[in-house]
C-alpha cells in the first residue's frame, strides 16, 4: 500500500509519513486522491465567502502580523455599521451568501456593538451565514454573538506546539487559552474554523505533526492554512516565507485526514504564486474568500506584504475568480456553503 493510500484509509498520519510526503514523495498521487475525496463530498463546487475586514486596530502584538499593536506605520481604520451593511448589500448582489467579519482585537467594538452588527446582517439577509473572526473572547461573549445570530467562527490555532506558540506570540497569549476558546466555540454550537501558517519561523516537521494531530482531535468544520509571508514592519520582517509546494501538500493531507472539511485556498497562497489558489483547489481545497471591504481600506489591512486584490473592486474579484475556477473544471456556487 502506498503511503497516500494508508493515510487516506486510516485518516491518520505518522511523523515519518508526514516527512515522506513533505519531501515530495507521491506528490502527484497525493493531490489526485485529495481531489477525489473533495469531489466525493462537494463535487466540483467551490464556495465563496465575502470577507469584510472591518477594523485593523488590534490590542495584540503577534510577531508575524502586520497590524500588530506596536506597528506605528499602520493607517488605522474602522468601518461603521452602515459601511459594513453596504459591503453586505453589494456582496449579496454579487451572489455571496456568507459574510465573514474579520478584524483585529479592537476594544472599540464591544460585545454589544458586535451583536448589533450581527443581528442587523441576519435581519437584512436571513438566507446568509455570518462568520466572525475577531479573536479570543470570553465564553460569555461568544455565547452572546451566537445568540445574536452568528453561525460560524474562525480562530486559527496558529501552532499546536506550546513552545512554537511562544516563538510566534508575546507572553500575554497562550496556546492553552487559544484551545480553550476553540473548545468553547464548538461547545456553544458554532461551525468552527482552526488553522495555521505554513513555514512560520520556528515551525518544524514535529510542530506540523502536532498541528495535524490537533486538527484530528478538534475535528473542526473549517481549516484555514496559508503560507507565512513576512511583513516589513514586524519582528519577522527578514524571515523566509512559506512555500507553495509545502502549503499544497498540507492542504491535500488535511483533505485526507478530514474528508468533509471546508478548506479555503487562501489569499496568502494566491499572493506567493499567481496561480496558488488554483493549485490549492486542485489539491483538495473547496473555498475561496474574496475581499468585500471598501477599496479605500484594502491596503490598510496588510497582515503581510504584497497581498493580492487590494486594487480590485469586489465585483472584479468575483468575475476573476469565476473565470479562474471554471478554467480548472470547477464552478463557484451562490449558497451558504455549509459543512456537509
Ligand atoms: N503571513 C501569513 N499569514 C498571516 N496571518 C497573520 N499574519 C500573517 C503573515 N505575515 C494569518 C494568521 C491569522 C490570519 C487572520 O492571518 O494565521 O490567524
Ligand atoms: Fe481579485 Fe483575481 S481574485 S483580482
Amino acid at each position: 500500500m502506498s503511503v497516500v493510500d494508508e493515510v487516506e484509509a486510516k485518516k491518520n498520519i505518522t511523523l515519518k509519513q508526514l516527512q515522506y510526503l513533505l519531501d515530495g514523495n507521491e506528490a502527484a498521487y497525493l493531490k489526485e486522491r485529495a481531489l477525489a475525496v473533495r469531489r466525493e463530498h462537494y463535487g466540483n463546487e467551490v464556495f465563496i465567502r465575502g470577507l469584510i475586514e472591518f477594523t485593523n486596530y488590534c490590542r495584540n502584538n503577534c510577531y508575524y502580523c502586520g497590524i500588530r499593536r506596536d506597528n506605528q506605520n499602520v493607517d488605522r481604520y474602522r468601518l461603521s455599521e452602515g459601511e459594513i451593511m453596504e459591503c453586505c448589500t453589494e456582496g449579496y448582489r454579487l451572489g455571496f451568501r456568507t459574510f465573514v467579519l474579520q478584524g483585529g482585537e479592537d476594544g472599540f467594538f464591544t460585545d454589544e456593538k458586535i451583536c448589533h452588527i450581527v443581528s442587523s446582517i441576519k435581519g437584512s439577509f436571513p438566507d446568509c451565514a455570518v462568520t466572525l473572526s475577531i479573536g479570543e473572547k470570553t465564553r460569555e461573549s461568544y455565547k452572546a454573538f451566537f445568540e445574536a445570530g452568528a453561525d460560524r467562527y474562525l480562530l486559527r490555532h496558529e501552532t499546536a506546539n506550546a513552545v512554537h506558540y511562544q516563538r510566534l506570540h508575546p507572553s500575554d497569549l497562550s496556546l492553552d487559552n487559544r484551545k480553550e476558546c476553540l473548545n468553547n466555540l464548538k461547545d456553544i454550537g458554532y461551525q468552527v474554523g482552526a488553522g495555521f501558517m505554513v513555514g512560520s519561523p520556528g515551525q518544524t516537521i514535529k510542530t506540523l505533526y502536532d498541528d495535524l494531530q490537533f486538527l484530528r482531535e478538534l475535528n473542526p468544520h473549517m481549516v484555514g492554512i496559508g503560507p507565512f509571508i513576512p511583513q516589513h514592519d514586524t519582528p519577522f520582517a527578514t524571515e523566509k516565507a512559506g512555500t507553495v509546494d509545502m502549503t499544497v501538500t498540507l492542504l491535500a493531507v488535511i483533505r485526507l485526514l478530514l474528508p468533509r472539511v471546508l478548506l479555503p485556498a487562501t489569499t496568502a497562497l494566491g499572493t506567493i504564486d499567481p496561480v496558488g489558489r488554483e493549485k490549492g483547489l486542485m489539491a483538495g481545497a473547496n473555498v475561496v474568500m474574496p475581499n468585500l471591504s471598501p477599496k479605500r481600506v484594502r491596503e490598510k489591512y496588510a497582515l503581510y506584504d504584497k497581498k493580492i486584490c487590494t486594487g480590485e473592486e469586489a465585483a472584479e474579484c468575483i468575475e476573476c475568480l469565476k473565470r479562474r475556477v471554471s478554467k480548472i473544471g470547477c464552478s463557484v456556487v451562490c449558497d451558504r456553503g455549509d459543512y456537509r
